[in-house]
Parts: C-alpha cells; structure tokens; sequence
C-alpha cells in the first residue's frame, strides 16, 4: 500500500499511564454528549486533554511566530468532540475562531455558547441561512452565487452577515478558481457582506504550493489595488505551519497538530516542535485466557498459537475507530507494557497476546491510542497499520463517550 505524506514512521519510547478514575472526578458536562462514567462501564471511552490542547497551541503558536490560529476543529473535532474542544481552546488567546465544514457543527458550536466567530467552510442550505446568519456564523463565500445566498440569509435573518473569501488555487475542491476570480470579487466588494478573511487549502504537494501561495498572493494584490477589502489572508494548515513559513500570512489554520498529531510521514515533524496527543481511547480488559497450542483467535482463525500462550479481549473494534489493519503491528498498553494485537480486529473486539504470564485482569485499563507510548500515538498507529494518521484521529467513533481529564 503506497505510505500517504499524510502519514508518519513512528519511534518507541515510554511514558505512564493515567487512571481515568481519577479523570472522572473532573470531568466536565457537554451540550453534544451526555457525559457517563467509563469507570462503571465496560464501554470503551476518549479522553480529551486541555493541557495537551493547550501546548500544542502554544507549539503551534511559536512557530507561526505569533500569528492568530483560527482552530479547525471540522468532523468532531478530529475525533476528540466538537463542543468539547472549541470549549478547551475558546480561553486561549491564540485562538481568535474555530472552522468547520458542518452546518451541523457551525450549530452544535452556537448552541453549546461558543462566542468566537465560527467560520463554515461550506456550502450551506437555503434553509439554514437565516439561522446561520442570526447565530452570527461566518459564511464562506465559495461559489459565483454565494454572494446572493448570503445577502438573501442577512436580510432574513434582520442583521448584516459575514464571511469569509474561498479561493481555489489548484485543489480543485471548493473555492472559487483564482483565475477567474478578481471581477467575482469587485461584485462581492460591492455588496455590504463584512468580510473577515480570504483564504485557500494547498494540496499539500511542496513544490505546487508554492506556486498556489503565488497564485493567492497575484489575486490578493490585484483586488487589493482595485481596492477590495479580503480581511485576514489564510493558507496554512498544520504542515504549512511546520514547514512552510512564507505560507503563513495573517493567520494560520492548523487541524490535526492541534490534538497531537503530525501532519506528514516524514517524521521531521518531531524534530521541529514536539506535539503532545490529546487523546486517548480505552477499554476495560473483558477475558483473560490461556490458549492451548493449536488453539486459534478469532474470524478467519487468521493467528493460530504456536505455544500455549495467554491473550485478553477488549471490548473495542473497528467501530470504534481500531483500524483492521492493526493486527498487522498495532500494539496496546496495558498496565505499562505494550502487547500486540492478533488475530482479526472485529466490529467490537480487540484481542491481544501476553506470552507465558497474563499481563492484565479483567477490569485492567487498556489504552489503545494516547501519548504514553510512541507505538500508541495517533502517528505511531498509522504507521503500524498503514493507514493516514487523518484516518485513525477521524475515525473515531463520535458516539465514544468522552472525559474532558
Ligand atoms: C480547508 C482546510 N483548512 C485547514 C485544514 C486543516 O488541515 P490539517 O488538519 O492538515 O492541519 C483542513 C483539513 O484538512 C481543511 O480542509
């Protein structure tokens, strides 16, 4: 399977592990979900951690020398919740706004009493307008007619709307293209829609970034000599932040550094800035068993024990965000050791091999993602599994109750 720069070749080092029942007695109430006690449970859970939220801003901070971080927090946040990430960054005076693709979100976000300006970076339905426009979220301006959609949602809504200018610069995704773009803008110029920002998504590729910054820069400064106000320019995500400095404009728009993780596969991350996860999933040990020699594990019988050997199931599976493809290396903390996983990652069971001794009882905490260990970070698991560490922080199942520790 062709490595993705999106993914990353992960170390080994050790760490200690953190007792949720000591988290549960801080945890914090969310308007997105009812909070409940992992410790009574033998439901697996996340937990989020501000602090670690919170250094990697000021990494993230230090290296935009400065520069606002408007926080992506898109698709539950990366996996960690919305609500409960936008509520541990809002304090900080760095972030100065969160991004979103969801209008769903945009909503979750207002409703749960976030006050700095949410930014939808999408389409929005006719219907959601007057709404989007009443909360006060900042639209994005994407299409030809996106423009009219907003003015329409501002006068139904009875207030003045903001936005935010999308250009595409060879993505090819959303955005309006740049070379078309400057007589769009003298008609966007000409409506009385607060613009915020301007900005752009690179595709990542090192070389044709630079020429997309050259194309954003052409049209930022032919509309700027016409006159046209574009608010804040934004390029940057979380490696164009690391890697890419003349990329960072008036502000920055990093996702997926923010909760721990580094963008590319090169590992060259680490050695600019160290980031600190701010998850962990876990589970509670369920079976602890000695297999006979022969005996085999799981759908497709796809381990078979050469020696009699003891293994514990835990109740967490691909549903829950464990890719399949961590029998392929993917290991598992569990009172300070790391144990491999084996046989077949099902919809809802991970099991793992001790060796000769349990390492674990039933009720023991296993943590399968987290800072404790390289081998269990979210890189470090996208390396073992081959899969984009994009994956493994998204996939996260969002109905995985969460403890804010
Ligand atoms: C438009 C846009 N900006 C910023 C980001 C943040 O990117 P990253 O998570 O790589 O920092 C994303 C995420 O893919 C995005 O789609």
């Amino acid at each position: 399977m062709p490595i993705s720069r999106r993914n990353f070749v992960a170390g080994v080092a050790s760490a200690a592990i953190v007792d949720p029942r000591e988290a549960i007695a801080t945890e914090r109430p969310s308007a997105e979900s009812p909070q409940t006690a992992p410790a009574d449970r033998y439901d697996p859970w996340l937990e989020v951690d501000p602090d670690a939220l919170r250094h990697n801003v000021g990494v993230l901070s230090r290296l935009a020398r400065g520069r606002p971080i408007l926080a992506v927090i898109k698709n539950n946040a990366y996996g960690l919740g919305t609500v409960e990430v936008a509520r541990a960054l809002e304090p900080l005076t760095e972030i100065v706004g969160f991004a979103v693709v969801k209008t769903e979100a945009a909503l979750a976000l207002t409703d749960a009493g976030v006050r700095k300006p949410v930014l939808l970076m999408a389409l929005f339905a006719e219907q959601d307008g007057p709404e989007l426009a009443r909360r006060g979220v900042h639209f994005a301006l994407c299409t030809d007619d996106s423009p009219a959609r907003v003015m329409a949602a501002a006068r139904a809504a009875g207030r003045p709307a903001s936005a935010h200018i999308y250009l595409d610069t060879g993505m090819s995704r959303m955005g309006v293209p740049y070379h078309r773009a400057v007589p769009w803008l003298r008609r966007v110029a000409d409506t009385d829609i607060r613009i915020v920002g301007t900005f752009m998504g690179f595709t990542e590729d090192p070389d044709f970034d630079r020429e997309q910054l050259r194309r954003f820069r052409e049209v930022a400064a032919e509309a700027r000599s016409h006159g046209i106000d574009l608010g804040l320019l934004h390029a940057a995500s979380s490696a164009g932040v690391y890697h890419f400095p003349e990329s960072h404009l008036d502000m920055v728009r990093p996702g997926i550094s923010l909760y721990g993780a580094y963008p590319s596969n090169a590992g060259d991350e680490r050695a600019i800035a160290e980031l600190q996860a701010a998850v962990r999933l876990r589970a509670r040990v369920v079976r602890v068993e000695r297999l006979r020699a022969g005996d085999s594990v799981s759908y497709g019988r796809q381990y078979i024990a050469e020696h009699p050997t003891w293994i514990a199931t835990l109740p967490v599976g691909h549903t829950d965000g464990i890719p399949r493809e961590a029998v392929q290396g993917g290991r598992v903390l569990i009172n300070g050791s790391l144990y491999p996983v084996i046989g077949a990652v099902s919809a809802s069971h991970t099991i793992v091999e001790f060796g000769s001794e349990p390492g674990a009882s039933i009720g023991d905490i296993a943590t399968l993602i987290g800072p404790d260990d390289r081998a269990i970070e979210p890189n470090g698991l996208a390396d073992a599994t081959g899969r984009s560490v994009y994956d493994v922080m998204m996939h996260l199942n969002p109905t995985l109750p969460k403890v804010v520790v």
